[in-house]
């Protein structure tokens, strides 16, 4: 089951992208999965970094070119939840993905994946979908979906 939880929102700038992964933040805790779809250059990071920003966790959000996960530790004075940030672009597949142990991570941090959709749904019964679009006239558009398995 799909919910389109708003309509499509305009993102002028990364700030604006930014500022709707803060916000996302704010009703996510541990056990959260969220999964960001989009080209090359959709703005999924700096997503993730609004996502960081608003949970109050340590450490720069970066595209890492070696790592496939990376874990911020939640900052003093913040809600005390941990990010774990995925780029699945170069995972082979599902495999690699379970060998992360990311459902481990789950009991207890937000786990964001960028690249997720159609590999990271097999972490939980339920994830927020984030599909950032790309316009021809280079404007950046969101989708936030609620996705659950059908029991
Ligand atoms: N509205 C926008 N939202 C997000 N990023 C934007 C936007 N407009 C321009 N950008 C730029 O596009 C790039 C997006 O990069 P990034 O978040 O790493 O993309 P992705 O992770 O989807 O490949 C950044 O350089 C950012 O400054
Ligand atoms: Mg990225």
């Amino acid at each position: 089951m799909t919910e389109e939880l708003e309509p499509e929102l305009e993102l002028p700038g990364p700030a604006d992208t930014e500022a709707l992964g803060e916000r996302l933040a704010a009703s996510l805790g541990p056990g959260d999965l969220v999964v960001l779809s989009g080209p090359l250059g959709a703005g999924k990071t700096v997503l993730v970094k609004g996502l960081a920003r608003g949970l109050g966790v340590a450490g720069p959000v970066t595209s890492p070119t070696f790592v496939i996960a990376r874990e911020h530790r939640p900052l003093p004075g913040s809600r005390g939840v941990p990010l774990v940030h995925v780029d699945a672009y170069r995972l082979g597949g599902a495999a690699e993905l379970d060998d992360l142990d990311l459902d481990t991570d789950l009991g207890e941090a937000v786990v964001a994946v960028e690249w997720g959709e159609g590999v990271a749904e097999r972490l939980s019964g339920r994830h927020l979908l984030v599909r950032l679009h790309r316009r021809p006239d280079d404007v950046r558009t969101a989708t936030v979906h609620r996705v659950e398995e059908a029991r």
